[in-house]
């Protein structure tokens, strides 16, 4: 294998592409999408807004905003089919595994899922025809994310599922859709539906994190989008990524009061335990959006009431904070450390956290999608090499002869 380098493990300093959508400065603790500040558009911007300036480059006019938004509506829904697709999950599934194969299920609905069919690839041609094509796609991914994820939620409720309502917005249609119970003038409640947009916005994209990497990869191959968003939400589900959120809060609860934090935290010494919702690859210092998920915390615990855990997840910030070992790895909190709490205040299930990561994110591994399918000299496969280090050459042995 000459002239190969091989990459550091994890692909620790390894870059794959150019992008212009998402910038991290991790020694800074600095993140903006398209050049505009997560703070600015966490306090001004919406997450279809910002869904809009992820996947096209700029903020929407008001009527681009409304096409936008009322497309993202208008393909929301589920085909009656679907219902017995997830009736056929146990009750007990885990949502995640449903919505990663809910998402490859969808693309079984449709024609241009299979460019092959084509001939020639739908995606990657620039013309009209085919803009308008991955358009379509991208309203019915981000549309259909939080019908799926609902769905999935009321399979394990055991309930009826419930039609898209007009005239809400999207984390309020999501909220409406799980929550509904018959009664007619069911409206979420507005506080929490507008942190709920919050947290989506600021989950919406991450540049390239685990999930969206395997997204891109799988699409490299040009298959169609809803086997690429499938491919990265199965990445996500994992327990260092998007299933963090999950996991600190099983921490939280396995530790149980403030005055067991310092025999945990020396447990972490020992490598017996992780710190789920501390560390980062890229941020070296606090995850700019760790800042904003608190402030949306005293939000919601207003309305929702104080989390017992809360306290217990102060006294592990405070203490992992001043101790040495993690000042010198340089682990702060990341996005996954409170929103779990605020999760959980909003009555979701322990196991459906990772799915309202996974919803949100849909945005951002579109929006690299789309950015991959359209870049300078079409698309390249993505085919790494290995170094290999195994056994030379050496002949058959027959069984009888091994020992
Ligand atoms: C997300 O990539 C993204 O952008 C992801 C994300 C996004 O928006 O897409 O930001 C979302 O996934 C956030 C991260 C959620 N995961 C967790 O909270 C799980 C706990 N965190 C760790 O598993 C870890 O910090 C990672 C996976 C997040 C990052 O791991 P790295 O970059 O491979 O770092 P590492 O494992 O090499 O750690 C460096 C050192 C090691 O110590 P030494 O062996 O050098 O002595 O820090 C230690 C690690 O043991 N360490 C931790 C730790 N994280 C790292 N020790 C205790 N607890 C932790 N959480």
């Amino acid at each position: 294998e000459k002239g190969l380098r091989i990459a550091d493990r994890g692909f620790l300093n390894t870059a794959v592409i150019k992008s212009k959508i998402t910038h991290i400065d991790g020694d800074a603790g600095v993140l903006r999408y398209r050049g505009y500040p997560i703070e600015q558009l966490a306090l001004k911007s919406s997450h279809l807004e910002t869904a809009y300036l992820l996947i096209y480059g700029v903020l929407p006019t008001k009527q681009q905003h409304n096409v936008f938004q009322s497309e993202v509506h208008r393909h929301s829904a589920m085909h009656a089919d679907s219902e017995e697709f997830f009736r056929s999950f146990r009750y007990d599934a885990h949502p995640m595994a449903m919505l990663t194969s809910a998402f490859a299920y969808l693309g079984s609905y449709y024609a241009e899922a299979n460019p092959s069919l084509e001939g020639q690839n739908l995606y990657t041609t620039g013309t009209p025809e085919s803009l308008t094509i991955m358009d379509k796609q991208i309203y019915r991914l981000i549309g259909k994310a939080t019908t799926l994820a609902a769905m999935a939620y009321r399979v394990r409720q055991g309930r009826e599922f419930v039609t898209p309502p007009h005239g809400l917005s999207y984390t309020g249609s999501f909220l409406y859709q799980m929550d509904h119970l018959g009664q007619e003038d069911y409206r979420p409640n507005p506080v929490l539906e507008k942190a709920l947009d919050v947290l989506f916005l600021l989950h919406a994209d991450h540049e390239l994190n685990a999930s969206c990497t395997t997204v891109l990869q799988t699409g490299s191959s040009l298959v169609d989008p809803y086997s690429a968003i499938a491919a990265g939400c199965a990445s996500l589900y994992g327990p260092l990524h998007g299933g963090a959120n999950e996991a600190v809060i099983r921490m939280l609860i396995s530790i149980g009061k403030p005055e067991n934090v310092p025999s945990f935290i020396e447990a972490v010494k020992r490598r017996e335990k992780v710190l789920s919702g501390f560390g980062h690859r890229v941020y070296k210092t606090s995850d700019p959006r760790s800042f904003i998920v608190r402030k949306t915390a005293d939000e919601v615990f207003k309305i929702t009431g104080k989390d017992e855990l809360l306290e217990t997840a102060m006294a592990l910030h405070e203490a992992a904070m001043k101790d040495e070992y993690f000042i010198k790895r340089k682990l702060a909190p990341n996005v996954d450390f409170c929103s779990g709490l605020i999760y959980r205040a909003m009555g979701f299930p322990l196991d459906f956290f990772p799915v309202l990561f996974a919803v949100p994110r849909v945005v951002g591994w579109l929006a690299h999608w789309r950015q991959m399918m359209l870049q300078e000299g079409g698309v390249k496969i993505w085919r790494p090499r290995q170094i290999f280090v195994g056994a030379a050459k050496r002949d058959y042995v027959p069984i009888e002869e091994r020992s």
